[in-house]
């Protein structure tokens, strides 16, 4: 059967969305289908104008070639392009959300599109989620470095934002080392700890700190100070973007706006602050940043977004919509929509690589 496939990247971009993209062209091709590329998100069917008429591309075997390796994504993406509160600005300057959704179902009926694969973090498969309740059939493939999906044991793009904060930390240790001083390294992870736990536990951090496990400032300055009692004169601390004190909030870059989220950010620094005055020792904060969301996909990564691409075609040919794929080794399986979405995946506190964390004598500031 001949089918109009479209495709869209959405939230923040991730090692590995390039290697999808890939993965879902030739294998629709391979089933004789026509893929096409929403722009922006949802951006190239919404603001056609801005597009020169180019807003949504017919993608062949020559649109995706050598891409498997490359970071970003070929399609753009947005996180302000929520169409159900999609930005408008109003003539006295002032912008308000409006829902945009129905025009959506209408450009897919147009253009004859017979399904939506959506690449995307919780927002965008959420957005994907809503669309499928107003009878758009959606597949969902679930892509972020924070790997805080449900239903999946991991997103694409993780692992390499693991290995480059791992680098981080690593080149960190021979600087902090050099000039006795105490780091603390911001990466992210807005709900879930994942990036900080696995790049602090493998680039051996002496404090890790995660949303999870909320700290106390006086365990995590007591850990910095045993250890330079103890002998190394240097310390590393890893705090993941949404870690919050005992009994406190999240600190906060930036306020939500209309169509935008909240943007995290503001530990590093302020435990830096806080930590050369409890320990009076000298202390330097880096936020790695968007850094950790760039560069290319490491293998893993690189084959885990190739295998999702496949899987998602896979599920159109099986009409399993409303569904995502989701990595439950040693396989690929689909997962309703609903599922993977109902809660975040956290790092679970008592799960092993904490234990293994505890076991090595790295705090957690609880
Ligand atoms: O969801 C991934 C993520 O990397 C978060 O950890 C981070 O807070 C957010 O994206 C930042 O996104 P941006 O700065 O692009 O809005």
């Amino acid at each position: 059967m001949s089918r109009k496939i479209a495709v869209n990247t959405g939230g923040g971009d991730a090692p590995g969305l390039n290697a999808v993209i890939r993965a879902v062209v030739l294998s629709a091709i391979n089933e004789g289908w026509e893929v096409y590329g929403i722009r922006d998100g949802f951006g190239g069917l919404l603001n056609p104008e801005r597009y020169n008429g180019d807003g949504v591309v017919r993608l062949t075997a020559d649109s995706v070639r050598g891409i498997t390796h490359t970071g970003g994504t070929i399609l753009g993406t947005s996180n302000r392009g929520n169409p159900m509160r999609w930005p408008e600005k109003q003539p006295d300057g002032s912008i308000v959300e409006i829902d945009r959704s129905d025009e959506i179902m209408e450009k897919f009926r147009e253009r004859g599109l017979h399904c939506l694969i959506a690449i995307g973090g919780d927002g965008s498969l959420t957005i994907a989620r809503w669309l499928r309740d107003k009878g758009l059939p959606v597949i969902g493939i679930p892509k972020t470095i924070d790997n805080d999906l449900g239903s999946t044991l991991m997103t694409f793009g993780f692992l390499t934002a693991v290995e480059t904060a791992t680098d981080a930390i690593d080149k960190l240790h021979s600087t902090a080392e050099a000039h006795k001083r105490t780091f603390v390294v911001e990466v992210m992870g807005r709900h879930a700890g994942w990036i900080a736990l696995f790049a602090g536990v493998a680039g051996t951090a002496d404090v890790i700190l995660i949303p999870e496990i909320p700290y106390s400032l006086d365990k995590v300055a007591k850990k910095v100070r045993d250890r330079y009692e103890s002998g190394p004169q240097f310390a590393m601390v890893v705090a993941a973007e949404g870690a919050v004190p005992l009994g406190g909030e999240p600190l906060f870059a930036e306020g939500a706006k209309p169509g935008q989220e909240a943007r995290y950010g503001g530990i590093a620094e302020r435990l830096a602050g806080e930590l050369a005055n409890l320990c009076g020792v000298e202390t330097r904060s880096l936020v790695l940043g968007h850094l950790q969301r760039g560069g290319q996909p490491i293998s893993y990564d690189r084959l885990l977004a190739l295998r999702f691409g496949a899987a998602a075609v896979e599920l159109v040919k099986r009409g399993d919509f409303g569904s995502m794929v989701a990595l439950d080794p040693p396989n690929v399986r689909s997962v309703p929509l609903g599922e993977a979405l109902a809660s975040p995946k956290l790092v679970p506190i008592q799960g092993d690589v904490v234990r293994t964390a505890r076991a090595l004598g790295i705090s957690f500031g609880d």
